[in-house]
């Protein structure tokens, strides 16, 4: 199947700047040329204008630039739509993790039912009443699932995009109070990096694309790049200690490939800012690689 290469240069849904600089970075450590030697049919959609996605200046307190957030959405779902009708896999680069509710809202106009795996060393679900930051790539997961504000959940006229019993997310480590109350009230599953220690990541994801493909004509990965520790991943706005390290997040992603499920992904949070080296966007494009099906032998 072809891979289409979406990248959003945007980085209002987060607190500081850098992750506009995401797909450039992803794109230079060799992203094109990872998906040439996967023998996958690469195509690169031209980026979203930047100039275009500055233009809206609506904000709030509890919702940070959330008019730049809601034009991009809209952009976002619309190219991606596209790219799944014509029959490729959209392979979303970011840009903070509020371009997930872009991303998300384009797909479920086009897979029923879709799953989503979501590993992140965060659970984003917050909503504009639980959120400690007011930035919108917090509230992003809990958007897809009807919770908050209604210009983000009723984003394409569906709502809620997505189905709990659907839903999961791998490598939890930081949650707001607010946020552990909006994962056991909507009911999705959730594998914090403790149930990765004691259990460890092969039987983690076997359960993960299990609860993700009930029923789903597809699987969406939104891999947040600070689910992975900062030790490998120092690229990224809100990094947090003791994550994935880098064999667990590779056997994450060559378990996606191998279930055969995964219809899209997005590759989200690096900030070429914070890491001259470039190593954490060399580390996105070699987990993209597992993802697409590279293999040791
Ligand atoms: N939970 C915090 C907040 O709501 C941090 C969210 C970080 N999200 C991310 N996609 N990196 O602000
Ligand atoms: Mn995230
Ligand atoms: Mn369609
Ligand atoms: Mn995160």
């Amino acid at each position: 199947q072809p891979v289409t290469v979406l990248p959003v240069p945007f980085h209002y849904g987060a607190s500081r700047p850098g992750a506009e600089g995401g797909p450039q970075a992803v794109l230079q450590a060799g992203l094109m040329e990872k998906l040439k030697l996967l023998k996958r049919t690469g195509t690169l959609h031209p980026p979203f204008e930047w100039q275009k996605l500055s233009r809206d200046r609506r904000s709030m307190e509890r919702m940070h630039n959330w008019g730049r957030v809601l034009t991009m959405s809209e952009d976002v779902a619309e190219a991606v739509h596209a790219i799944a009708k014509n029959g490729a896999f959209p392979l979303t680069i970011g840009g903070d993790h509020s371009i997930s509710i872009g991303t998300i809202a384009g797909l479920t106009q086009h897979i029923q039912q879709l799953g989503v795996i979501w590993i992140d060393a965060h659970a984003d679900m917050n909503t504009p009443k639980t959120t400690p930051s007011g930035n919108i790539h917090g509230m992003a997961l809990a958007a897809c699932l009807g919770l908050g504000d209604g210009r983000f959940t009723g984003l394409c006229g569906v709502n809620p995009k997505l189905q709990s019993k659907r839903v999961v997310l791998v490598g939890s480590r930081e949650l707001d109070e607010g946020e552990k109350r909006n994962i056991y009230g909507s009911g999705i599953t959730c594998f914090t990096m403790h149930d990765i220690d004691r259990i460890g990541m092969a039987r983690v994801m076997e359960r993960a694309i299990a609860i993700a493909s009930y029923g789903s004509e597809g699987i969406h990965v939104s891999f947040d790049i600070d689910s992975v520790d900062p030790g490998e991943a120092p690229g990224t706005g809100t990094p947090v200690r003791g994550g994935l390290n880098y064999r667990e997040a590779h056997l994450a992603m060559e378990m996606l490939y191998d279930c055969g499920r995964v219809t899209s992904a997005d590759v989200v949070e690096v900030n070429p800012l914070l890491d001259p080296s470039g190593r954490t966007a060399r580390l996105a494009v070699e987990l993209i690689g597992s993802l697409l099906g590279e293999r040791i032998l």
